[in-house]
Parts: C-alpha cells; sequence; structure tokens
C-alpha cells in the first residue's frame, strides 16, 4: 500500500502524467498486437455532474491510452467505480457491487479493480476497502483525477493496493482531456469544492473548499467545444452564485453569464445549483436579459420551514426564498422552476411538513428531487438526538411526493397546444422515427422527425402533455 504526500499541483504533474500515458499507450500497443485486441475500460458513475465530469475526464484519459470503452462490466480489463456519499444507499451500492467482483477477480487475477470519488475522501471508507475488499488494486481521490496516469502506471506494475487520497483540494488544474458523453450538451465547471457546510451534507468534506475557474479558462473550454459542435452548456458549481469571490478579478456569475451568453454559436445556457441565500435579482434580470440562458431554475429549497432551514444551515427564510421565486416569475414568465428537499431531517415535526407541503404548493415545482434524510457521519446533524424513525420518515416522504407529482403533472398539462423550442438530443428508445429532446424549462418533449434534426434547435407545438413529459409535433 502506498499514500502519497499530500502537496501542491503543479504544470510538472500534469506533465509527469502526459508522458505516463505515453508510457501506458506503448504497453497497451503491445497487449493488442499480442491479443489482437485493445485492452478494455468500463467505468460506473455514481452520484451528481460532479462525478460523471470526473468520470468524462478519465475516460478521455483512458482512451489516449489506448484504452476502449467496454459496455460489459465483466468483458472489461480495468473496472472503475467513481462513488457518490450523499446518502448511505449510495455507498451501500458501491460496496455491494464491489463484493460482487470479488469471484470475477478470482477468475481474472489480471483484471484491475478501481474506486475513486467522493466516497474515497471519508477515511473509514478507505480503511473498509483495505480491509475487507482486498482484490481493490487502486483507490484514488476526488483531488487525484488528474494523476490518474500516474497511479494506473504505479498499479500496473505492483502487486499492492495503491492508494491516493488528497484531504484537500491543491489549486483548479486545467487542460485535462475531456471524453464528452453528448457532443450537443456539454458541462462545464465553473466552481469546485463548497464552502457552505448545510448540516446535514457531506459534499464540503469531500470535495474540498470553494475554488472558481477563471473567466478565460471557461470562456475558452466553451468555445472549444462550440467549434466541436456543442450547442447547450450546463454549468455546474455547488453554489453558483458565489462564483467569482476566489478569484482576483472582479467578476460575479451573473458577469460571467453575459459572457458565456456572448459566444458566437452556442444556443443555449443552462446552470445548476442556485443557493438560494445567494441568488440575487441581478441574476434574474441577467437571466431576462440574455436569450440563451433557459427558462430553467433548479433552487434546492430543502424544507418549508424557518425552524428546520436554521438546522440546516442554510442562511435563508421561507420568506427571502418566496420573494425571490415570485420575482423570477414576474422577470421570467414561462420559467420552469425545480428544487431538491429532504424529508425527516432531525427534529422535522409533523408541522413543518405541513409548511413544506404549503410551499410546494405556492411555489408550482415543474419538478423536484426529493430525498429522505440520511446520516452522514461527520456532519453536524448526525450526531442531532432528534432522529426521525425510519417508519415516519417514509410516511412523510410518500405524502411530500403524492403532493409533487400532482403538481407537476398540471404543470406539464398547462404546455398543451403551447409552441416550445427544444434541442433534439436523439431518438427515443421506443421508437427511431421518434426524436427526443428537452425544452427550455428542461422538460423532455417527444416528436415524430428525421434524426438528420439531431443537434438542432426546432420549434414543437405540444399536443399530448404526459404525466412528466411532453408530446407534440414539428412546427414548420
Ligand atoms: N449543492 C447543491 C446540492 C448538492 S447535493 C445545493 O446545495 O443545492 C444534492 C442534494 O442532495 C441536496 O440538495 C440535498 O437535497 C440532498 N442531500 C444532501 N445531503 C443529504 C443527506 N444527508 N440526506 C438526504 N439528502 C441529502
Ligand atoms: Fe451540500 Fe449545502 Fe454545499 Fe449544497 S450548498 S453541496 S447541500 S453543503
Ligand atoms: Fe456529487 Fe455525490 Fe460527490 S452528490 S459531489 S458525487 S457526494
Amino acid at each position: 500500500m502506498k499514500r502519497e504526500e499530500q502537496r501542491e499541483v503543479s504544470t510538472d504533474i500534469i506533465l509527469k502524467n502526459q508522458l505516463m500515458m505515453m508510457d501506458i499507450l506503448k504497453q497497451n500497443t503491445e497487449f493488442e498486437e499480442e491479443n489482437g485486441r485493445k485492452k478494455k475500460y468500463f467505468i460506473e458513475t455514481y452520484g451528481c455532474q460532479m462525478n460523471e465530469h470526473d468520470s468524462e475526464k478519465l475516460s478521455a484519459m483512458l482512451m489516449q491510452m489506448g484504452y476502449e470503452v467496454s459496455p460489459f462490466r465483466d468483458d472489461a480489463d480495468l473496472i472503475i467505480f467513481n462513488t457518490c456519499c450523499v446518502r448511505e444507499n449510495a455507498e451501500l451500492k458501491v460496496f455491494g457491487n464491489l463484493g460482487h467482483l470479488k469471484s470475477l477477480k478470482k477468475r481474472k487475477p489480471d483484471v484491475l479493480i478501481t474506486v475513486c470519488g467522493c466516497m474515497m475522501q471519508q477515511p473509514h471508507i478507505v480503511e473498509e476497502i483495505m480491509t475487507k475488499n482486498k482484490h481493490v488494486d487502486l483507490v484514488f481521490g476526488t483531488h487525484n483525477v488528474h494523476n490518474f496516469p500516474t497511479l494506473l502506471g504505479q498499479v500496473m506494475g505492483e502487486h499492492n493496493t495503491v492508494v491516493e487520497v488528497w484531504e484537500s483540494e491543491g489549486e483548479v488544474i486545467e487542460g485535462l482531456p475531456v471524453d464528452r458523453k453528448f457532443t450537443t450538451k456539454a458541462f462545464v465547471n465553473i466552481t469546485f469544492g463548497c464552502n457552505n457546510f448545510c448540516s446535514y451534507c457531506i459534499v464540503p468534506y469531500t470535495r474540498g473548499r470553494e475554488r472558481s475557474r477563471t473567466k478565460d479558462a471557461i470562456i475558452n473550454e466553451i468555445k472549444e467545444l462550440v467549434a466541436g459542435g456543442t450547442k447547450e452548456v450546463t454549468l455546474l458549481g455547488q453554489n453558483v452564485n458565489s462564483y467569482g469571490k476566489t478569484l482576483e478579478e472582479d467578476i460575479d456569475f451573473s458577469d460571467l453569464l453575459r459572457s458565456v451568453n456572448d459566444i458566437e454559436g452556442l444556443e443555449r445556457i443552462r446552470f445548476m445549483t442556485s443557493h438560494p441565500k445567494d441568488i440575487s435579482r441581478k441574476l434574474i434580470d441577467t437571466m431576462a436579459d440574455c436569450d440563451k440562458v433557459c427558462d430553467q431554475l433548479h433552487l434546492p429549497v430543502q424544507a418549508g420551514s424557518n425552524s428546520l432551514l436554521k438546522a440546516m444551515n442554510r442562511n435563508y427564510t421561507v420568506e427571502s426564498y418566496m420573494e425571490m421565486i415570485e420575482y423570477a416569475k414576474s422577470k421570467l414568465p414561462n420559467v420552469g422552476i425545480s428544487t431538491d428537499l429532504i424529508i425527516g431531517f432531525p427534529g422535522e415535526t409533523e408541522e413543518d411538513v405541513d409548511a413544506t407541503i404549503d410551499l410546494i404548493k405556492r411555489v408550482g415545482y415543474i419538478t423536484a428531487f426529493t430525498f429522505i434524510y440520511s446520516i452522514r457521519k461527520g456532519t453536524p446533524a448526525a450526531e442531532m438526538d432528534n432522529q426521525i424513525p425510519e417508519d415516519v420518515k417514509n410516511e412523510r416522504f410518500q405524502r411530500v411526493l403524492n403532493v409533487l407529482n400532482a403538481g407537476a403533472k398540471e404543470k406539464t398539462k398547462s404546455f398543451k397546444g403551447q409552441i416550445v423550442d427544444v434541442l433534439v438530443e436523439g431518438v427515443s428508445t421506443k421508437s427511431d422515427e421518434i426524436l427526443t429532446g428537452r425544452s427550455s424549462q428542461h422538460v423532455t418533449v417527444y416528436f415524430p422527425g428525421d434524426t438528420s434534426l439531431i443537434g438542432e434547435l426546432v420549434r414543437v407545438r405540444i399536443t399530448e402533455p404526459r404525466a412528466f413529459s411532453l408530446n407534440g409535433e414539428l412546427v414548420d
């Protein structure tokens, strides 16, 4: 086992990794000549877009090292689990899947098993892997993605498990290759990490302190994407509204949005996540002014009562949240508002649940991600002594879900007869003749059309709203 010292990242490390990629490419080319096939990799990604995007970076590096992707886990020479620990379920899934790989490793000892991502930032998890999952070959953390080729090179030459988990972030690393899953749509990080320490949340511990990428780095990345055919970008950060705070230049998220809006050839801009404590009227005004910014606002409220919001350390009130929602509705008449909710936070009362339901009805969300509170070791809420029993959490969760679903159905119904802009992403899983894409509000739309329209922005008249999606027909 090898635990690297924590250290600053520099351009030397990038160079070292590029050399290692060339080295591994040579080894893999020899493998291909001897075996008549390329080495294959398989990545399973859990969690949010931060992890999705890290997986895209890993894939790009693997391709440069001569690997090809395998759709089947058991056919791969290298299996990677990019893990999430935001809720316990996600962790249990990873351990379950790792367990399944024990017999595969016995049958095929040359298979390399890698686990990375947020779970690895927790020492007790790494410990559990080292003691109970000895078939794992490589473990690395969220701050070590850029060093993956070096770690892979080490693991190819060693029989021991290689572990590299930096406890905290280094400087922002630019210049990593990215293998984009979609050409029409792409994720672009604008900030990394989080400083908010909501009392239930593990992310600040797994992704480190908040840091912003420079405007130039972001704009250049988007320009390159557009040159490659990308039409829509989603700007990513745990709290995009605090963009710029760590930069020397005087810039905030609204200013960045305006600059992105000016990029020629780009059609659409989305962003997530907006923290309600930092959202400003200036941002809403900017959304209204910028034609490419979609009518989508994801504003996670988490709970509808001020006492819960305080216990969650969210730093806004129901009143300030509602005021911003009303302002957004007044400035963006077609806006689709979505949210995240946590049900069963310690101390939650029946009245709190009623208040949450009341808020849901007042806002009229188009979608919501609802989560049952999950105790995360190391967070303040895990230590609170008024935890809610599982059966009570489940009953409340179902109640809230019913209200949300009914509201979302009403929202989709209101699209009937409207003409919406849709960025065509592909064909539906049911038929090659039915195209699918998203409306500006991020609602999925299905309509008959020719595959040559994929990647285009088209106008669709909604004929039949479904429960959570829309059917329609092309408008010339
Ligand atoms: N930065 C984003 C959220 C990232 S995590 C924001 O603040 O909005 C995504 C969602 O997971 C959170 O919004 C929250 O609803 C949920 N979540 C986080 N920790 C959780 C926990 N311990 N139990 C249940 N849900 C949780
Ligand atoms: Fe977690 Fe809160 Fe940061 Fe979102 S803002 S990632 S919920 S600590
Ligand atoms: Fe995302 Fe999960 Fe990590 S939600 S930031 S992958 S803990």
